[in-house]
């Protein structure tokens, strides 16, 4: 019998895949999956405990649409969510490794789909989440998102999308803390993670640092086990340790 529920937006990421897999073979989890598209997974699309809804984009009309066909699926509590949306590149958009290379665009679609996007989902969840059972809202950030741990500079964009994340979660936090004590809120950094995000930038990287999405979704379904819900924030890696902000 389901219990209770896990939410999944941005489940075409490959880390997404990894923690909708992993999720199903709990008996007891319902499995609500949002993407704009979704390819093959090894998901048990037979299983009736899986929810896939299809999104057009992620404008807030788009959003409150979604969200009222999880309410329809929602019959028994989420208890945990995670936001999974985040660009580094794409064909139009390179990450800067000099001044000269930043521009407009690209910093304005990096800001919308790495920041504004999850804050609209925090923002427009929270009413169905509020409540007394215990809800972990886990957004995906990343180490550069720390300002106090930027000593490579570059990326220029990526790194204020997401440190701007991490400021919108931590405040989130800060309100909840007073009106929501049930929602517990974790910016998560999965280290680097064989997907396309990070295909191009893989080079450099140690095979020992270069983790599988299995790998990371395995870490960071015990950390939310692990992490008790207490009215503040928290921006943890890949081992669950503490990231300065
Ligand atoms: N891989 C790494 O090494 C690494 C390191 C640090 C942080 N992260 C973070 O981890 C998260 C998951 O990344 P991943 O590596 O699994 O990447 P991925 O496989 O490339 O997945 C991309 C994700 O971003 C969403 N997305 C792509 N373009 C979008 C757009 N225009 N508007 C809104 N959403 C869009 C996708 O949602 P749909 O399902 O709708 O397509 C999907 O959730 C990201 O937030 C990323 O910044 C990854």
């Amino acid at each position: 019998m389901i219990t209770q529920q896990t939410l999944i937006i941005g489940a075409n990421s490959d880390i997404a895949k990894a923690i909708a897999i992993q999720t199903q073979n709990s008996s007891t989890t319902g499995l609500i999956l949002i993407s704009r598209a979704f390819d093959s997974t090894n998901i048990d699309s037979e299983n009736t405990a899986v929810n896939r809804i299809t999104i057009k984009d992620y404008q807030i009309e788009s959003i409150d649409k979604a969200i009222k066909e999880v309410a329809i699926f929602a019959e028994a509590p989420i208890t945990r969510v995670f936001i999974c949306n985040g660009i580094l590149h794409n064909k139009n958009i390179k990450p800067e490794k000099r001044l000269e290379e930043f521009n407009t665009e690209s910093f304005n679609q990096v800001m919308t789909v790495n920041a504004l996007t999850p804050m609209l989902w925090i923002q427009q969840l929270t009413p169905m989440l509020t409540g007394k059972t215990p809800c972990k809202i886990i957004a995906f950030s990343a180490r550069v998102g720390s300002i106090s741990d930027n000593s490579l500079g570059g990326w220029y964009s990526y790194r204020a999308s997401k440190a701007a994340l991490n400021m919108m979660l931590k405040t989130a936090a800060i309100e909840l803390a007073r009106r929501a004590k049930n929602i517990k809120i974790i910016s998560f950094h999965p280290g680097t993670t064989d997907t396309p995000l990070s295909k191009p930038f893989q080079g450099n990287v140690p095979a020992d640092k270069l983790f599988t999405c299995e790998f990371v979704a395995k870490q960071l379904l015990d950390i939310v086990e692990a992490t008790p819900v207490n009215q503040t924030a928290s921006y943890l890696d890949w081992q669950g340790k503490s990231i300065g902000w």
